[in-house]
């Protein structure tokens, strides 16, 4: 995650720019810049290091200007240098980027073919180097904008500053948050509108796929087809508080939405995305090769990514492993082997049967891993390693970004592992980092389908009981579908491994029963749809969610299909989250349950 922040208007901008970027230091802050546009023309001042470096050299040497943009960096590609820092700039365009550019090596080669060459190791320079090309081959500031981003795979979120045009900020968003702030004669943006209160709090939040046209009067948005679409303008409350719903209408709805950025964040601490390798940056007290077991604990959703985890493990690293709810494991005594590795999993790091099952392990002599959000919590603070989901704040009490961050970091321990234990080859390494660099941008396009679902939500909100089913690495996720149905619609639902079906619960499948069924295109998916033509044929009413592919094998006769964007099968679980959280999140919003603060739930269980 990095931050952005714009500015034009009729004031000097650079001490401003400084300020808003210091309400977004907690996005990244290893290196920081910002570029003007003045009577010198287009001027940056870059610095390494926290936000203060930066000052400190403004105040050496200015920069004038009433039009700017600025960034805070958390690095991604290229270390975390004055060069690598943003604004990339050429002699004819600034631009600053939050996000990954998957396909940033092919771009690259295309411009160097034509002799535009980087000036950085960064994914943004092949933008900044995109536009100017399209410039300088005549193109309007705005034409050259609309010609790259079609180009562009991945994420952003991107603010673009023209020499010669001090009345023009040009501002894009895929994946990446952005919000405009309308003032006196000044327009703002910012990452979040907490970037930009000190400003104003009238804000037009950005939404996927929009890019904007800025000048001192006016806001311009179009879609990703360059058509003018009408975004809302409303009072931000920011100012009071850093946790902000945006234009959501719940903090859950808004941390569904922003795990394409969330997921982009976490992977950028465990992949090296200029080689595409993972590279763990903790240090390790055990050696992957050399372990002789895993055990993997925790409770509630954390729980389901650690199921999702073993599957994974187990096919990638063949590395035993057990999993339990840490409240059954903490009491069970179980004999943990020698040399073995015990990895909690705790969103809070204070849920207190997680903290005992840790405990336990450590006094069995185990090395302790914890996979966790808050880093300065106890869970982090006890154990032998810490492993971050950089996710941010979850306030919804209903996990989903979390989640999804969780499985990201347990997919990249995998590769690690897997790669230590001589399992996984480079090359098969490599293509599991390739998938997970690019399900970001497919978390995006997976949220695009948010209205069919909704329209979806609206039958099993009618529903008094719902069935989910999956097979393998999607039966955690069938698990967490009903998990999350529940908690937040009070509607009784069961997850299911597909296969167990036939051993029971398809005796309760009827013409009032919908049963959501998980199964992307894999090796068990024709399975799966076998079990889910058991239940049609009893008059079940079937939810699919799956990809084209199995669209197609589905045949006729299932009417309600969430068709997903086809991944590699490895990532396809933290892609499935998506649908199941929207499901869940809009069935209860027809229900009318204070979505985000569920009866009888707590966000951090520290009581048994
Ligand atoms: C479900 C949910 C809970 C938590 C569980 C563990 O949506 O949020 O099931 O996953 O209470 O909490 P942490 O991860 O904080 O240990």
């Amino acid at each position: 995650m990095c931050g952005i922040v714009g500015i034009i208007g009729v004031e000097p901008v650079a001490n401003r720019l400084v300020e808003a970027l210091r309400r977004l230091e907690y996005r990244g802050y290893d290196s920081a810049g910002i570029a003007t546009l003045s009577a010198v023309g287009l001027d940056r001042r870059r610095a390494e290091g926290k936000l203060n470096n930066l000052a400190s050299r403004l105040e050496n040497d200015p920069l004038d200007g009433l039009i700017g943009i600025g960034h805070t960096r958390w690095a991604t590609h290229g270390g975390a240098t004055e060069s690598n820092a943003h604004p990339h700039s050429t002699d004819k365009v600034a631009v600053v980027h939050n996000g990954i550019i998957e396909n940033f090596k092919d771009l690259l080669e295309d411009l160097e073919r034509d002799g535009y060459l980087p000036a950085s190791q960064t994914d943004t320079e092949s933008i900044a180097l995109w536009v100017t090309r399209e410039l300088d081959r005549g193109a309007s500031p705005r034409e050259a904008v609309a010609a790259t981003l079609p180009r562009l795979r991945g994420t952003f979120g991107l603010a673009f500053l023209f020499a010669g045009d001090e009345k023009l900020l040009i501002a894009a968003r895929q994946g990446s948050p952005l919000a405009i702030g309308h003032g006196q004669e000044e327009m703002y943006l910012g990452s979040d509108a907490f970037a930009l209160a000190p400003f104003t709090k009238q804000i037009t939040y950005l939404e996927e796929g929009d890019w904007a046209v800025i000048t001192p009067q006016k806001v311009e948005i179009l879609d990703f087809d360059g058509r003018p679409v009408e975004r809302i303008r409303q009072v931000s409350s920011a100012s009071a508080a850093l946790a902000d719903k945006g234009n959501h209408r719940h903090f859950m709805a808004k941390e569904i939405a922003e795990q394409p950025e969330t997921v982009s964040h976490t992977l950028a601490h465990y992949i090296d995305l200029s080689n595409e390798t993972v590279s763990l940056r903790e240090s390790l007290p055990f050696d992957f090769a050399e372990l002789s077991r895993l055990t993997i604990t925790a409770c509630g959703t954390a729980y389901y990514a650690g199921l999702v985890a073993k599957y994974w493990f187990e096919r990638y690293a063949r590395l035993a492993v057990d999993v339990d709810v840490a409240s059954e494991f903490r009491y069970r005594e179980p004999p943990l082997a020698e040399n073995g590795l015990t990895l909690v999993i705790s969103q809070s790091g204070e849920t207190a049967d997680t903290l005992a099952a840790l405990r336990y392990s450590a006094r069995e002599g185990q090395h302790i891993a914890a996979l966790v959000n808050v880093q300065e919590s106890t869970i982090a603070r006890e154990s032998h390693v810490v492993f971050p989901t950089l996710c941010g704040p979850e306030i919804g009490v209903a996990s989903t970004k979390a989640f999804t961050a969780q499985l990201t970091a347990l997919a990249s321990l995998v590769i690690a592992a897997g790669e230590a234990r001589g399992v996984l080859s480079a090359s098969r390494a490599h293509e599991l980092v390739r998938a997970l660099i690019e399900l970001p941008s497919a978390i995006s396009e997976a949220l695009r389908h948010e209205k069919s679902i909704e329209g979806l939500a609206r039958q099993l909100a009618r529903a008094s009981d719902v069935l989910y089913l999956g097979r393998g690495q999607m039966f955690p996720l069938a698990l967490e579908g009903a998990l999350k149905l529940k908690e937040i619609s009070y509607i009784h639902a069961e997850g299911y491994a597909a296969g167990e079906l036939k051993h029971g619960p398809i005796a309760l499948v009827n013409e009032e029963m919908p049963v959501v069924v998980v199964a992307p295109s894999d090796e068990l998916m024709e399975k799966t749809l076998s079990n889910m033509h058991e239940v049609a044929a009893r008059g079940g009413k079937i939810i699919l969610i799956t990809d084209a592919e199995g669209v197609a094998e589905a045949g006729d006769g299932i009417s309600d299909i969430i068709e997903m964007p086809r991944v590699h099968p490895f990532v396809a679980p933290i892609l499935a989250s998506i649908p199941v959280q929207l499901l869940a999140y809009h069935t209860a919003v027809f229900m009318g349950t204070d979505v985000d603060q569920p009866r009888n739930l707590a966000k951090s269980v520290t009581v048994e």
